[in-house]
Order: structure tokens, then C-alpha cells, then sequence
């Protein structure tokens, strides 16, 4: 049984809490925030647990073999660099960090300490985004022409912004169904209601395989959205993460081109429209599969999914989306080589 420290009880994290606390191999041992008020409930709901305003109660806590960092996204690196630092396994909540730098140099300190590290991408452990990147690989959809993703709600409004809060659920999803990294983004945003940070923005990913993926990001809209369509050459998908067992519809349309023949000039188009189908989903909580899927690499000291390297390229692309903001052009997406030395690392929360 693995002891599992918690840094960060805010509103996310109570989910966390539940699922650590239900699983089976695991035991909530110590839970720290730095606010008093956010701990007595913890305390009540969990007997047992050690609880503290320092995050030593964590990452010193020579007990505490997993660490779950649910705190606002500008402290991640730090944390989840001390719990790595300290020889524990780190699920660190999405935005992995806020800058790619912090990213690479977390990577490289859980390679070197031989530890599991993973990024919080809940969405890579959903039915329907697995289905679709079944559907995806398996060639049902062909090739993808292009993704249209609409992330919208109102609120909750947050520091580091839109961008930063929601993006970067489609961009770890845009990762694993089309295997690839984006080349360039641009981007379009607006701070309407509080300065400084973009309530709305609109995201253009171009991919090297040809794909286009234009992502809608929104903490202004009246009604929350979670649809993408994603239009291939064969088939096309909408995938509608509201709709329950119905999250995956599968149209089986398209547009062909057929070749003129010599004498007509122009080529042909004709548009298909047959059946739709919505695969069988299982049931499973997304959390649960993302916590427990931590476990097995811990265990197995196999990859994860969501691993930080995936979590560094998905911080790569978020950065050069906040760069394309401020520039207004499309920027390329770096990446740079991930052997940076750890001794960059800022060891102090
Ligand atoms: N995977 C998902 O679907 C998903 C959904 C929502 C939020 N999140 C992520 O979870 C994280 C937390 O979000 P939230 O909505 O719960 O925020 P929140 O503000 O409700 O909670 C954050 C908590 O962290 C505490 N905290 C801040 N700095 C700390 C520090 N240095 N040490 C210890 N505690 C500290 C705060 O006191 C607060 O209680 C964010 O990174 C967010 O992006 C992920």
C-alpha cells in the first residue's frame, strides 16, 4: 500500500482526495494547504490524515511515497520539483507548469531520480477520448483534415488565465489523437472583464501531418460546451463530452473528389451522407482510471500516457499560444532538447 501525500485542497483537489482515499491500494496519509480553512474539512472527512499550512508535511515526510500537486498552476514546478527532489513519485494537476523551462528541467529530475512522473490530463483516461483515438488510429476516420474544439463556460475565473486553464485539455488530447506535435500556433484573445489575463481566446494549431485544429476558449459564454469535431477523409466524429453515453457520434459522410474525366474540365464532387453511429462507451470515471493508471507506472515503472515529457511539449505549445497573443502572429512551437542540468531548479516553494 502506497502512502500518498496531497498538496493542495482546493476545489479540484476534493475529487482527488475521494478517489486516492477509495483506492484500494493506496492511503491518504498526509494532506498540506496553505490555507487552515481548506484543511478542516479535510481533517474531519479523513481521520488519520496529517494535515499542515507547510508543504514539508508532504515532501519531507519520509512516509509519503506518491504526491499529488493540486495547487494553482505558478507553483507547480517548484513543488512538484521538491517532492522529485525528495524521491517521491509526482501526479502534478494540468498546466504541468507555466513555462516550458520548468517543464523540461521536472522531466530531467524525474529521469535522474528514477521516479514516475505524470501530468494531470485528465481527459487521456475518458471513453470518449480514447474511442476517438481509436477511431483515429484504427483508420475508420482516414486522415484528419482538421479538429474544432469549443472548451466554453462562465468562469471560474483564475490567474494564469483562459489559456492556461482550459487549453491545455485540448492540446494533450490534439497530442495523442494525432501522434504529433504541432509545428505553430496562433492565437487571439481578449481580457474583457479583469486586465491581464484573457477571458476568450481563439487557438489555430497547424500540424506537420496537415492537420488543422482551431481550439474556442471561453470563461464568457452562458452555456458550457465541450464539443469537438473532428473531420476526416473517410468519416467524420462529434464528440460531445456533455452527452453521456452518447458523447461519441460517428458520421459516416464525406465529400469526394472524383478525377475529370478528359473531356469535362472540372473534377467532380459528390457528398456522402450515411449512417451515424455511437459506439458502446464504458463506464468509468476518468479520475479513477488517471489515479490508478499512476499507480500501475509507479509500480511498473512504465511510461504513462500523460507522462512529462507529453506534459512538456503540451506547456511548449501553451507558451508559444501566449506568445502568438502577444505578437499576434503565428508562432513555431520550440523544443528544445530535454537534458537540461537539474541544478537549475529553484528547490524552495
Ligand atoms: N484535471 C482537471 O480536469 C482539472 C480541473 C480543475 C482544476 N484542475 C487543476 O487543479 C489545480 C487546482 O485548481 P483548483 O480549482 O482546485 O484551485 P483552488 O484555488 O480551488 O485550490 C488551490 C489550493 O491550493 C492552495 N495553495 C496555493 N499555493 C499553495 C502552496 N504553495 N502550498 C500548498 N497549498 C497551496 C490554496 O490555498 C488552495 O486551497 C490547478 O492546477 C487546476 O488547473 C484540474
Amino acid at each position: 500500500v502506497h502512502n500518498v501525500g496531497v498538496i493542495g485542497a482546493g476545489q479540484w483537489a476534493s475529487n482527488g482526495l475521494r478517489v486516492i482515499a477509495e483506492s484500494a491500494r493506496c492511503r491518504l496519509h498526509a494532506v498540506a494547504d496553505l490555507d487552515p480553512a481548506r484543511l478542516a474539512p479535510v481533517a474531519g472527512r479523513h481521520p488519520g490524515v496529517r494535515t499542515g499550512t507547510d508543504p514539508a508535511v508532504v515532501v519531507d515526510n519520509p512516509d509519503v511515497d506518491l504526491v499529488y500537486v493540486a495547487t494553482p498552476p505558478a507553483t507547480h514546478a517548484a513543488l512538484a520539483g521538491r517532492a522529485l527532489a525528495a524521491g517521491k513519485s509526482v501526479l502534478v494537476e494540468k498546466p504541468f507548469t507555466t513555462d516550458p523551462a520548468d517543464a523540461a528541467v521536472l522531466v530531467a529530475l524525474a529521469d535522474e531520480q528514477r521516479r514516475t512522473l505524470m501530468v494531470g490530463h485528465t481527459f487521456l483516461y475518458s471513453p470518449p477520448v480514447l474511442a476517438v483515438a481509436d477511431l483515429i488510429s484504427s483508420g475508420a476516420l482516414g486522415d484528419v483534415f482538421y479538429v474544432d474544439a469549443q472548451r466554453v463556460n462562465l468562469g471560474r475565473y483564475q490567474d494564469s488565465g483562459v489559456l492556461w486553464d482550459l487549453a491545455p485539455h485540448d492540446v494533450a488530447i490534439l497530442l495523442h489523437w494525432l501522434g504529433e506535435a504541432p509545428t505553430s500556433v496562433s492565437a487571439t484573445g481578449r481580457s474583457f472583464v479583469s486586465a491581464g489575463r484573457e477571458d476568450v481566446a481563439f487557438l489555430t494549431l497547424h500540424f506537420p501531418g496537415g492537420a488543422l485544429a482551431q481550439l474556442h476558449l471561453s470563461w464568457l459564454s452562458p452555456t458550457r460546451l465541450r464539443r469537438t469535431t473532428v473531420s476526416g477523409a473517410r468519416r467524420m466524429v462529434v464528440y460531445d463530452d456533455t452527452a453521456g453515453p452518447e458523447a461519441v457520434k460517428v458520421y459516416d459522410h464525406g465529400v469526394h473528389r472524383s478525377p475529370a474525366p478528359e473531356s469535362f474540365g472540372e473534377a467532380q464532387l459528390t457528398y456522402r451522407t450515411g449512417d451515424i453511429r455511437i459506439p458502446r462507451l464504458p463506464a468509468v470515471e476518468p479520475l479513477k482510471a488517471m489515479w490508478e493508471h499512476f499507480v500501475d507506472c509507479v509500480e511498473t515503472g512504465a511510461t504513462p500516457r500523460s507522462c512529462g515529457r507529453q506534459g512538456l511539449v503540451t506547456v511548449q505549445v501553451l507558451a508559444a499560444a501566449e506568445r502568438a497573443l502577444r505578437t499576434g502572429r503565428r508562432e513555431p512551437v520550440a523544443y528544445p532538447p530535454l537534458s537540461v542540468p537539474t541544478a537549475r531548479m529553484e528547490v524552495s516553494a
